[in-house]
């Protein structure tokens, strides 16, 4: 067991990574809690995990939700040694067609909704402590319809190295994952239709040099690398787990 005796908070785990990750980590012996914005999916989410997982129902796109999350925490546990900032999705639309809506639901979850629950939880962090970030692909090469998701995304990045450079001195190791395409329920609850979803799975597996999307799983081995004693001399680091796209090219 890897996290014996830990606690870890992980964001937005009701489904794909996030669940995955919280399932690994709490096989590895760590107190799980998980966040979601809907109370039936936190609270069966939670039981399905089983062990003494809490599900706190938390929206990371809402100020409120955030500023009342630590004391939330403080009812079930002392502190955090690990923390997985997932919380998300995706909005995609072309430029022309952007408003500020879209701009704003993408932004306030992942940009803000990333740099203040980290302020908020920073607090609780043990001194041996361990925060990851969920990047995306997305900041390494341009995709059509994707301005307003990358740019969030990127925004997530830069967090990783300066929130790294910030919280070393409090023995907090900061680094993230980045995700390729990763078969979860994110697709579906984006705003592409059926058909565009489809279109867009068929298209793109191929262009994955190991030729499939990947498992919310995969993620999850990495993040528990992250979050564990064995990447103790890792810090601001982003492990990317995208089956080679868009690094390497077999064509
Ligand atoms: N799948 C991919 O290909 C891929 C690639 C790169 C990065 N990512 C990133 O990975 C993360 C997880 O996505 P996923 O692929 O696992 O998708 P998913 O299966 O849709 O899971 C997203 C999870 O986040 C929760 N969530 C969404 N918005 C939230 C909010 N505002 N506050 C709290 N919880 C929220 C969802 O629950 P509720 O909707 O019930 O709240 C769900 O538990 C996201 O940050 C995504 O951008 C995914």
């Amino acid at each position: 067991m890897k996290l014996k005796g830990k606690i870890a908070l992980i964001t937005g785990a009701t489904s794909g990574i996030g669940k995955a990750t919280a399932q690994l980590l709490h096989q590895e012996g760590a107190q799980v809690v998980i966040t979601g914005r809907n109370k039936e999916t936190v609270e069966s989410t939670a039981k399905e995990i089983g062990g003494n997982t809490i599900g706190i129902v938390s929206d990371a796109g809402k100020m409120t939700d955030i500023m009342t999350l630590a004391s939330q925490l403080k009812q079930y546990v002392s502190h955090l040694d690990i923390v997985f900032i997932n919380a998300g999705f995706g909005k995609y639309a072309p430029l022309e067609y952007i408003d500020e809506v879209h701009y704003n639901e993408m932004f306030d979850t992942i940009v803000r909704g990333t740099l203040f629950t980290v302020q908020q939880v920073l607090p609780l962090m043990s001194n041996n402590g361990a925060i990851i970030l969920n990047t995306s692909i997305v900041t390494e090469v341009g995709m059509q319809n994707s301005s307003v998701y990358s740019a969030a995304k990127a925004a997530v990045q830069s967090f990783t190295k300066t929130f790294a450079a910030e919280l070393i001195s409090k023995g907090i190791r900061v680094n993230a994952v980045s995700p390729g395409p990763i078969q979860t329920n994110y697709f579906d609850r984006s705003n592409l239709s059926k058909e565009q979803v489809e279109q867009f799975t068929t298209s793109f597996a191929p262009q994955v040099p190991i030729q499939r999307f990947g498992l919310p799983s995969e993620v999850a081995e990495a993040v528990l690398f992250l979050a564990s004693d064995a990447s103790s001399f890792i810090v601001g680091a982003e492990i990317s787990v995208d089956g080679g796209f868009p690094k390497i090219k077999t064509t």
